[in-house]
């Protein structure tokens, strides 16, 4: 083996003897390194993670502000949302598109949904819904979006939108859907980072900071969505979205999925 074989593996099975101290410091020394990593670390919950990370994560200005222009155009894992947002539409859906930021999808699926004829209201953290009706004060956001960081002033939602949400999301889905007037007909998730083992939360690199990054235990969340009382009408994958933790290549890659789920009545 060679000399950096032996370095490698020697603090692979250290970091597998001792456990997490050894993780923290990995994580640290590459998290400090000149090319910083995506992800880094592996923790067991959200609470541990968000400790770790250097500036609060989404409640941090700077954070919700980076990606902004590329968070606005359409990617390719928006297109099976635009066909099951076209299936659904009815004039006056209401739409709650939760982690919506400055409705960036409301903006990027414009030309390819007929989306002005719904009532979309972005439901995200304070210091988002803040930033976003400045802009809109701006007018640099369509001004027909409701931006509402209350859960409980939302009303009566037809379809839930939780686009790039459910990784940064600080309590389970059922949670967020109880605060609501009463559940919603339809839900879409798009972007779920699961995993077939156990959940773990590692930090992703977002702008000048980090933000815990949730990869869920697939067959445990499927299982909370039916507990729900939903049924799994439809699911992708997003394979461009697989990422490998680089300090624990150990854990192997995420799988990112795409759900519709629709109310058992
Ligand atoms: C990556 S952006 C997703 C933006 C857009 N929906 C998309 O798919 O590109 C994640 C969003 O989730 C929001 N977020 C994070 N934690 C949240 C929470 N607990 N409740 C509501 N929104 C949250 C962030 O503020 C941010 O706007």
């Amino acid at each position: 083996m060679t000399l950096r074989g032996t370095i490698k593996s020697g603090l692979s099975l250290a970091k597998r003897r001792v456990g997490y101290p050894i993780s923290a410091a990995w994580a640290h020394l590459m998290a400090t390194g000149i090319r910083p990593p995506a992800m880094i670390g592996a923790y067991p919950d959200y609470a541990t993670a968000i400790a770790k990370a250097d500036r609060g994560g989404y409640a941090d200005e700077e954070i919700v502000q980076a990606n902004t222009n590329k968070m606005r155009g359409r990617a390719v894992w928006d297109y099976p949302v635009m066909l099951w947002i076209n299936a659904m539409h009815r004039d006056g859906m209401r739409v709650l598109d939760a982690g919506g930021h400055f409705g960036m999808k409301y903006t990027a699926f414009g030309d390819l949904c007929p989306i002005a004829s719904m009532h979309w209201t972005v439901y995200d953290l304070p210091t988002t819904i803040n930033l976003a009706r400045a802009a809109q004060k701006r007018r640099e956001v369509p001004p027909e979006i409701v931006f509402q960081h209350d859960l409980e002033k939302v009303g009566d939602v037809d379809l839930l939108l939780a686009s790039g949400l459910l990784q940064f999301l600080d309590v389970p889905l059922a949670e967020l859907v109880n605060r609501l007037n009463a559940p919603p007909q339809y839900i879409i998730l798009n972007k779920v980072a699961t995993r077939l083992g156990p959940t773990v939360v590692t930090l992703e690199k977002i702008g000048p900071g980090r933000v815990p990054y949730q990869i869920r235990d697939r067959d445990e969340f499927e299982k909370s969505l039916t507990d729900m009382g939903y049924a799994i009408h439809d699911r992708w994958e997003i394979p461009s979205l697989s990422h490998v933790i680089s300090t624990h290549p150990e854990l192997g890659s995420s799988t990112s999925m795409g759900y519709v789920l629709q109310r058992l009545e």
